[in-house]
């Protein structure tokens, strides 16, 4: 039975995964470095369900009571507790792995350990750890409180078991999960990334304009945002980061991310973000 959960990181993904955590009634412990970075995860966090109370879906004392539940920390042991953990940090291999090396000496050994990564192997961050069986990954999609969608990654030892706890957890989160095995991008993003770097080359090309791909990709296809819209809102870092695994993974020229991706990421262009990436925000 899973009470509690820990989250490593309180950027877009863990902070929007440790509201839903909370809203479920579980008991969190949200931890990453600075007290900057939690302050600002609160911050979201607040104002999502403030959204939701002005909304009148969530009565102004359950606000409070869904924060209360929540504790921030800097202290990698106060997640020795937790009955799952889930990590969210940056999209980058030695990080992960340095932490889930942390994490598998901290928590208790019959503890599932899952991460939210976009695209590097579950197969490769469960071997650094003495568990990997119960190991899984557990990719939400951004913006966690709005979309239905986790996606459920088993590694090569992941066990039933193992897939089933996180299933549920999914769903008691109120999320709906799909089984996928591991794979170079998964399903979600090996489908989505090339649709937008192939956008991405529409625009280099001179096809047409950013307005136009994008207009043509809502209105014509019924997507909610166009594919630069849809880049500028993931971050052109991360989108960029997951076509490189694509094509090391795959070592097929199909992904290869397009030069304009590159250009805008090494300017620092990184969409939302930094406010400015297709679009200026
Ligand atoms: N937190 C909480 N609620 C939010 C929110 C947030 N950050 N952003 C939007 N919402 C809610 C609003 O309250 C609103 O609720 P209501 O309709 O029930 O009243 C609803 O979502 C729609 O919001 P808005 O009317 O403000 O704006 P839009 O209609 O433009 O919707 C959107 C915003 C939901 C983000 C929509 O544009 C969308 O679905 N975009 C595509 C998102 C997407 O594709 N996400 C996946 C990205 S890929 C990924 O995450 C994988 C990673 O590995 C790269």
């Amino acid at each position: 039975m899973i009470n509690s959960i820990g989250v490593v990181g309180a950027g877009t993904m863990g902070n929007g995964i440790a509201q839903v955590a909370a809203r479920a009634g579980l008991a969190v412990v949200m931890r990453d470095l600075t007290d900057e970075f939690l302050k600002r995860g609160l911050s979201t966090i607040e104002k999502s369900l403030q959204r939701d109370v002005d909304k009148q879906r969530l009565p102004p004392e359950a606000k409070e009571e869904i924060i209360s539940r929540i504790k921030p920390t800097k202290e990698m042991a106060d997640l020795g507790d937790a009955d799952f953990v889930v990590e969210a940090v940056s999209e980058d291999l030695a990080i992960k792995t340095g932490l889930f090396r942390e994490l598998d000496r901290i928590v208790r050994p019959e503890v599932i350990l899952a991460s939210n990564t976009s695209s590097i192997s579950i197969t490769k961050l469960a071997a650094v750890t003495s568990r990997p069986e119960r190991f899984i990954g557990m990719h939400f999609m951004n913006p966690v409180p709005v979309m239905k969608l986790v996606e459920i990654i088993r590694g090569a030892a992941t066990t039933d078991e193992t897939y089933a706890t996180t299933r549920e957890l999914a769903e008691v989160m109120g999320k709906t999960a799909v089984e996928v095995n591991d794979a170079p991008g998964f399903v979600s993003n090996r489908v989505l990334m090339p649709m937008i770097n192939e956008a991405i080359f529409a625009l280099y090309e001179g096809v047409g304009s950013a307005e136009a791909i994008d207009e043509i990709m809502k209105l014509g296809m019924n997507h909610p945002m166009g594919p630069l819209q849809l880049a500028d809102f993931i971050g052109l870092d991360v989108c960029l980061a997951i076509m490189n695994v694509l094509y090391d993974g795959f070592n097929d020229s199909k992904y290869r991310p397009c030069p304009l991706l590159k250009k805008y990421v090494d300017a620092g262009w990184l969409g939302r973000k930094t406010g400015k990436g297709f679009y200026e925000y």
